[in-house]
């Protein structure tokens, strides 16, 4: 079977064949309570088809009291309990918060700040990774645990660690830096040409010079900033790769992954992803957040390993507790956000956590189980309710892709010199500026992937790269092949400014030029309270624009819109060039949502690009197609119930609530359903 676009359906493939099912579980942390507990645990799990708890995530200390000795017994007792209930495990490394007997063996093991300072043992994610005796002890557990568990039945998945973060300033790291910076740039002169090092008189003479970018040094070269990101990234990716590998020894047949962040900062989970065997993230937005950009995150998530779908492994089955303000998930707020996941990507609905903790920070945390312990609650009946009804489905969403014509280019090392740069403004706002771009498509129901630098960009037929700011080497190349084969590529301001290196190109936007067609001659800032304006040239539409306004020149393309005001009026601001078989276009300033939305509605006309289904405001639909065709997710956003007709007299089966619809479909309010064509 192949979808419209000739590409083909990938075969049925589960997370893991053993659990071919929407897992619904989460964190579970036995070695919190008393064993006499346990039963009632897991009594309770049945009670709401908590099907794949994890467990062991920062047990270390319960596993491994010191240096010498270990404690399966208690987690022998826990896995058997749980798989004599008919559950599955997702099993963790505890190496997230190394024990307190580690720190004080090994001062190495602790992490040191942005000064270089030597931190205080405590919290989690404070281990150094380029710590050999933290590197050499990790390998150990994990190959331990790997070899006692391997074949237990109930493993379906390795969780890897928790939430790798930050970044450490130690001697150690130092030191490891110098070499990682030698074997790229082989010469001392190599290395001060790409930082531009004459600047302020900052060139190196001798290796040892080099240091960290310590928040009370060396801040001003870009290029060495953007290094350390990478570097750091790369040594917490080299943790996990240790550990994964010392597990696959014993256990080569079974997933392995780490808990990823979204958007985080500080690691390219693109690199990250070609290591994992599966995608796993936490999914923690604001409770206000735009059902858009929770969207772009699981897109963002599906993404990274083209396509793949993947394991939601947290998300908060009511509060957070770490936001200024916490609000509750309101009802039905946590199944419309859980299908939301699957609707993109996502094959599990996990949690953290299962039983709230007593003590810690996280004591405030929501979780299915309260501190009260009791089931009539509402959280614990939603969990109940939506892990019956994950059940019933079965694996009817499973192993599913996303045809999508359009992608969006989101690049990690992009985002790390874009943030570095000082000017034209403090705050870049990529993340924002991308999400503005992806909701315009998010607003019509139009798929969109999630590509990065390196991608296959062949399959799209509009490619969006908002503020790509680092064109690294052989992208503009690609890009151009794309183009000149017929696709239309989009750029905005702030694009092609820097090689891979951070140093300017000479000329802006560098190796964008030719399928652009433009020059960029100077780049204006604009004060909250300053706007500008997009003419159309077509007369069609004016619309507001500021932030950021270049005064770009025309050198092939047509001018399709020109500034309204200030010194720069009446000169282009909206551009198409002509390039091959395709097109470029080049927005040059910040505009307004509603320019947007208007100039996408015109490409994806031009391309024949459709919708899923037009819906009526606040409903969001997905189209995932399994080798048994396609389903639609529908989900209401709205509080309030909505009625909407679907199109062209198509039969469907409404999978959840097992029963056809046609013609017509009344969504509850915060709503789903998703549909089958019959
Ligand atoms: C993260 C962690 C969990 C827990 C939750 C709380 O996602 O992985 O251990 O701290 O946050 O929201
Ligand atoms: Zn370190």
């Amino acid at each position: 079977m192949t979808l419209e676009d000739g590409q083909a359906i990938p075969p049925f493939a589960p997370i893991n064949p053993r659990a071919p099912f929407i897992w619904h579980g989460g964190d579970y942390n036995p070695e919190q309570w008393p064993r006499a507990l346990w039963d009632e645990d897991i009594r309770l799990m049945e009670q709401c088809h908590y099907t794949v708890p994890t467990v062991g995530v920062f047990s270390w200390v319960n596993l491994q009291p010191d240096e010498e000795h270990f404690t399966f017994d208690w987690l022998d007792d826990i896995l058997d309990k749980l798989a004599a209930s008919g559950r599955y495990v997702c099993l963790a490394t505890p190496t997230a918060a190394q024990p307190a007997w580690m720190s004080q063996l090994y001062s190495d093991v602790l992490r040191a700040d942005a000064n270089g300072q030597r931190r205080h043992h405590g919290g989690r994610t404070n281990y150094c990774p380029t710590s050999p005796n933290y590197r050499r002890l990790a390998r150990q557990i994990a190959a331990r645990l790997a070899e006692r568990y391997h074949a237990h039945p109930a493993l379906v998945a390795w969780h890897i660690s928790n939430e790798y973060l930050g970044a450490c300033y130690c001697d150690s790291c130092a030191a490891t830096f110098r070499t990682w910076l030698q074997q790229r740039y082989t010469s001392l002169h190599a290395l001060n040409q790409s930082y531009w090092a004459d600047f302020w008189g900052h060139t190196y003479t001798d290796w040892k010079q080099v240091e960290p970018p310590y928040e009370n040094g060396e801040r001003a070269i870009h290029g060495l900033t953007i290094d350390y990101r990478r570097f750091q990234s790369e040594m917490m990716l080299q943790c996990f790769q240790l550990e994964r590998d010392a597990i696959r020894t014993f256990s080569p047949d079974v997933p392995i992954t780490t808990n990823l962040m979204g958007t985080y900062f500080d690691l390219d989970y693109r690199a990250w992803a070609k290591e994992m065997d599966v995608v796993s993230w936490d999914c923690y937005p604001r409770p206000n957040d735009s059902p858009a950009n929770v969207a772009f995150l699981h897109d963002l998530n599906r993404g990274l390993r083209d396509g793949q779908p993947f394991i939601l492994m947290e998300q908060t089955p009511s509060s957070q507790n770490w936001q200024p303000i916490n609000a509750l998930k309101r009802p039905g707020v946590l199944r419309l956000w859980s299908y939301q996941a699957i609707a993109h990507g996502a094959e599990t609905v996990m949690y953290f956590q299962w039983r709230r903790g007593r003590g810690g920070c996280e004591k405030m945390h929501g979780a299915v189980v309260e501190h009260s312990g009791r089931t009539d609650t509402r959280v614990f009946q939603e969990v109940k309710t939506l892990g019956a009804e994950l059940e019933r489905l079965g694996s009817t969403t499973l192993g599913a892709t996303t045809p999508a014509r359009v992608a969006i280019l989101f690049d990690w090392n992009n985002w790390w010199g874009l943030h570095d740069a000082v000017g034209p403004v403090r705050e870049k706002e990529y993340v924002p500026v991308v999400r503005q771009h992806y909701t315009a498509f998010w607003r019509r129901n139009v798929s969109v992937d999630i590509v990065f630098s390196d991608s296959d960009l062949s399959r799209y037929s509009l490619v969006v790269a908002p503020m790509l700011y680092m064109v690294k080497p052989g992208l503009a190349e690609r890009i151009e092949a794309f183009v000149q084969q017929g696709g239309t590529f989009v750029a905005t301001y702030l694009s092609g400014l820097v090689d891979e290196h951070d140093l300017a190109f000479e000329g802006y936007p560098g190796p964008l030029k030719n399928v652009l067609g433009i020059w960029n001659e100077e780049i204006d800032a604009l004060y909250p309270d300053q706007s500008n304006q997009i003419i159309m040239r077509d007369q069609s539409s004016i619309y507001t624009c500021g932030r950021l306004c270049e005064i770009i020149h025309c050198e092939g393309a047509e001018t399709l819109a020109t500034y309204g005001t200030d010194f720069y009026a009446g000169q282009p601001v909206v551009t198409r060039n002509a390039f091959g078989k395709g097109a470029g276009y080049y927005i040059a300033c910040e505009p307004e949502q509603r320019f947007l939305d208007d100039f996408y509605a015109r490409l994806l006309d031009e391309q024949g690009i459709q919708a899923v289904l037009e819906t009526p405001q606040g409903i969001e639909v997905t189209r995932r197609v399994t080798q048994q065709g396609p389903l639609l997710f529908l989900l209401n956003h709205n509080e309030e119930s909505v009625q909407m007709s679907l199109t062209n007299q198509q039969k469907y089966y409404d999978l959840i609530k097992s029963q056809p619809v046609d013609g017509n479909i009344t969504l509850e309010g915060r709503g789903v359903a998703i549909l089958q064509k019959m």
